[in-house]
């Protein structure tokens, strides 16, 4: 076994995006496409050399063969020890626990989250730091910069590894050790969350369906909801991991989790509904015909935190990504803890945690998570839910319906426009950020903007700043109206306009999200002529 040296040329299509690089299958496929992206990753994190490197995916297509291209290029760049999922699989929230627990120099994790996979779908790849989070914005712009300028990538010839059995084995001096997905995670779990009571609330016989949408945690649901705590055998539909996600698409919505929806809304209803996303890292909540935004679901774990054991002596602060609603806002705002608001992305909360400003935090899109892990983690919302049910014994329409009366309600709605022209699209933007200046002060119907930007952070520990993201629209009655671009589709542009209000009288509180925000709705395709540059007439998704 010998390390080669291949010669390679860049590729101009390298830049991590939101949440790392994410293309279809068939970029990937291309030859050295992955080893020019890994190989730029070891040239950008030298503490690799010598050190641990965890790995593993969410099991969609190309996740096999990328595990052992990985393996053996890791090799050749002198990693000391790769600890790597049993049969390649890791969650992203158990990835970043792994990370951490073995104090791993990063971790290497392969998957596009919630979009399609198999052989005709997406894949991806990211890396995260030894704090067990995504790479902050400068090292990602390092990897970037060297898939500019690879010559050559280093790997060993190597035979695959067989990663079925847990075991270990040696790569030219590197370690690789299998280790299974689920046990450090559930370990975990089990230190954060009272299990005894959740066990009990299952033995009175609580009714939750969990959709794992075929994806990663299948496994760790059966092992943690069933084995562990008890709820019965079935709980959890769509266990099974496949690589194309058995052709859906692994993302916990309205519109996606189209089987658990229909089981929560009807008369039969369980007393919990809850699904997670191709990687893990996300959540649903619905409970007996009623759906938790992502938004209250944060603020609604905020407010009942002492709950938990782990956060029972309270929060150290929460934060946002900007357009999630500001719900929490005001839930912190009565705690008197500080409130932090962060551009889209899971990047900007790491260093917020790691230097205890916060403990909980969280995103419109599905995205709930704390400072146990640096990832958002799926299975630890409806853990942290059922804890605060077997607490409360009642149901999660009246903790819903309470949490509204006592903060108020915000009325929130995502409008995505998918696969749109990417010229059209900027053009959009463009002119949205040629209004900004009009818009400031502007009325209609007795509502007035506040202020009107193009929202820009600057962290407040490394004190780096990061511009362009999100134009918003900020009303003196609280509502907003904020236009972003994706930045993790693969198929021209996704335009997602974001809408809120803030209500706080009684009879107000139980009102259509649709209908209670038309207005705004309606001026946010005026004011973003939104039908002139997609050519739509309505969005194609609706969260
Ligand atoms: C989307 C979500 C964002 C999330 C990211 C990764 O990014 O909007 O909140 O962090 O996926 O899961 P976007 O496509 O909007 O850039
Ligand atoms: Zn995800």
């Amino acid at each position: 076994m010998s390390h080669i040296t291949i010669a390679t040329t860049a590729f101009d299509d390298q830049k991590p995006g939101t949440s790392g690089l994410r293309k279809q299958v068939t970029i990937f496929q291309q030859a050295h496409y992955l080893e020019n992206f890994v190989q730029s990753i070891f040239d950008s994190v030298p503490e690799l050399k010598g050190g641990t490197l965890v790995l593993g995916g969410d099991g969609r297509y190309y996740n096999d063969t990328a595990i052992q291209t990985i393996l053996r290029m890791a090799a050749a760049n002198g990693v000391s020890r790769v600890l790597v999922g049993q049969d390649g699989l890791l969650s992203t929230p158990a990835a970043s626990a792994i990370i951490r627990k073995y104090q791993a120099s990063g971790g290497i994790i392969l998957s596009a989250s919630h979009n399609p996979g198999g052989a005709d779908g997406d894949f991806g790849i990211k890396f995260n730091g030894t704090n067990g989070g995504p790479a902050v914005e400068s090292l990602t712009n390092t990897i970037h910069q060297n898939s500019l300028s690879i010559t050559d990538y280093q790997i060993t010839d190597s035979a695959d590894i067989e990663l079925s059995e847990l075991n270990s084995h040696q790569i030219d001096g590197m370690t690789v050790e299998i280790i299974s997905p689920v046990h450090d995670y559930a370990e975990l779990m089990q230190q954060t969350f009272d299990f005894p009571a959740i066990n009990a609330l299952f033995e009175a016989g609580f009714r939750l369906r969990f959709d794992a949408m075929h994806a990663i945690t299948g496994p760790y649901a059966k092992h943690i909801l069933e084995d562990m705590l008890g709820a019965p055998t079935g709980t959890v539909i769509n266990g099974t991991p496949l690589p194309d996600f058995g052709k859906g698409h692994p993302d916990p919505n309205l519109a996606h989790a189209k089987e658990l929806v229909a089981e929560m809304f009807s008369d039969n209803a369980p007393d919990m509904g809850a699904a997670s996303d191709g990687d893990g890292d996300r959540n649903m909540i619905l409970g007996n015909n009623i759906f938790v935004t992502p938004s209250d679901s944060l603020a609604v774990l905020a407010a009942n935190a002492t709950l938990i054991p782990a956060y029972q002596d309270g929060l150290s602060g929460v934060a946002r990504s900007m357009p999630t609603s500001c719900a929490v806002d005001r839930v912190a705002e009565k705690l008197a803890i500080d409130c932090f608001e962060t551009p889209t992305g899971w990047k900007f909360f790491g260093n917020l945690m790691d230097a205890d400003k916060i403990t909980l935090c969280g995103e419109e899109s599905f995205g709930t998570g704390s400072s146990h892990v640096r990832e958002k983690d799926g299975l630890w919302a409806v853990l942290y839910w059922l804890n605060i049910l077997a607490v409360k014994r009642t149901s999660i329409k009246t903790i819903l319906h309470q949490h509204w009366q006592e903060f108020g309600r915000n009325y929130y709605t995502r409008h995505d426009y998918e696969a749109i022209d990417n010229a059209q699209a900027t053009s959009l933007m463009q002119e949205l950020e040629n209004k900004l200046e009009k818009l400031n002060g502007q009325s209609w119907n007795s509502k007035t903007v506040l202020q009107a930007d193009n929202f820009h952070y600057t962290d407040p520990v490394d004190h780096s700043v990061s511009t362009n993201q999100g134009i918003r629209i900020l009303f003196d009655n609280g509502s907003r109206i904020i236009f972003r671009l994706s930045g993790t589709g693969t198929q021209g542009a996704t335009l997602r306009v974001y809408i809120e209000s803030y209500e706080l009288s009684p009879d107000k509180l139980h009102l259509d999200t649709q209908a209670a925000l038309q207005e705004y709705i309606q001026l946010a395709n005026e004011i973003a002529e939104i039908k002139k540059y997609t050519g739509m007439e309505q969005p194609t998704v609706i969260t």
